[in-house]
């Protein structure tokens, strides 16, 4: 079967889409500089799907290295590119090391093909749609201006690959929008490894629940809501894999809509952060302990997406709901407190 190569395949995103890609019969093949990952996720994946796949450590930014793996790999058919510098908070105090890291790596990459065919999927984001003025958002709403330096170079990067696939003619492109990705794989053998302390809803939640972080604060109390806090399209992990799977296959049977397109993947449920705390105290049984706090700046009031045109044209849909996210995120966090990953 195809060779698909996964850029950042170590990472969160990353490591649960090697598992899906071999469990729909490709062959993964992982480039990672192991920045935000370890190299004990090798291991992990290899326990859950049987075999370790192929590993390569290096910088994408590195345009030599890069050339010189696409020239000595030419069986492989398809890329799926997460990797690149991802903390919002981050990416304000330093915008060159973002636009460096997630720039660089693409354009090498793009250029390293350039006189290939090659499929394409690109992480993207909800965060292009900013606060959308209609919701359920579609994949037709206005891109708004991005908050960050991390959300401008997910739009840009729509843009490089969009502008790249209508000029070249070699690269069928699928970005996909990613709303809030959530869970870890049902063996509880891989999930989210924050970096220090977690700066999204779910890590900081069983972190607490674990005993780690002594409360979570819930960001804002009084936006426009039904009990006042933001609501977000939370997504398990393992659909959100499977999406990654679903769009490689479109490519290779060829998208009828051209060599370039977006699709949200979410679960077209929007879940306020009180629910999701109530869902996780249902699941863990655990109490949690926490407070509601000031807002965060630049936090989106609500967003949650529609998923008509991914159901429809990807043939990709949600299969897990909220419970089955909070109990795996959950399982996850138990298992690090045994064996820690580091
Ligand atoms: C953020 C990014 C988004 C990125 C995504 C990756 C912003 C504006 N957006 O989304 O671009 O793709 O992470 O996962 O930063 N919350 C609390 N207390 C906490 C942590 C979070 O109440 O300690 C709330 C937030 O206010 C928000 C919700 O939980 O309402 C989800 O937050 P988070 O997990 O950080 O994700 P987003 O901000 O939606």
């Amino acid at each position: 079967m195809s060779k698909i190569l996964v850029t950042g395949g170590t990472g969160y995103i990353g490591s649960h889409t090697v598992v899906e890609l071999h469990n729909a019969g490709y062959t993964p093949v992982i480039i990672d500089n192991l920045s935000n990952s370890s190299l004990k996720i090798l291991d992990q994946i290899e326990k859950i799907i049987g075999v370790k796949p192929e590993f390569h450590q290096f910088d994408l930014c590195e345009e030599t290295l890069v050339t010189n793996f696409v020239k000595n790999n030419p069986d492989i058919t398809g890329i799926i590119h997460f990797a690149a510098s991802k903390a919002v908070g981050e990416s304000v105090e330093k915008p060159l090391k973002y636009y460096r890291n997630n720039f660089f790596s693409l354009i090498n990459i793009l250029q390293a093909y350039n006189d290939k065919k090659i499929n394409f999927v690109f992480s993207s984001s909800c965060t292009v749609y900013g606060e959308p003025d209609q919701l359920p958002v579609t994949e037709s709403a206005p891109v708004k201006k991005a908050t960050s330096p991390y959300g401008n170079t997910k739009q840009i990067a729509e843009e490089i690959l969009e502008e790249s696939a209508n000029a070249y003619g070699n690269y069928n492109v699928i970005a996909l929008r990613y709303f809030n990705p959530v869970g870890a794989h049902e063996s509880a053998l891989i999930g989210e490894l924050p970096l220090g302390v977690p700066q999204n809803l779910l890590p900081f939640i069983t972190q607490t629940a674990i005993g780690k972080r002594e409360k979570l604060t819930v960001f804002g109390g009084d936006y426009d809501t039904p009990d006042g806090s933001c609501i977000r399209d939370y997504i398990h992990v393992v659909d959100l894999a499977k999406a990654h799977v679903a769009a490689i296959k479109l490519l290779e049977k060829g998208n009828p809509n051209g060599n370039y397109d977006v699709f949200n993947v979410g679960t077209g449920n929007g879940y306020s952060v009180l629910e999701a705390i109530t869902a996780f105290e249902n699941e863990s049984g655990r109490k949690l302990n926490y407070t509601i706090g000031p807002r965060r700046g630049g936090d989106i009031i609500k967003v949650w997406g529609d998923v008509t045109k991914s159901t429809q044209q990807l043939g990709w849909t949600a299969q897990l709901g909220i419970d089955q996210m909070m109990s795996s995120a959950w399982a996850w966090e138990k298992y690090l407190q045994e064996q820690p990953i580091a």
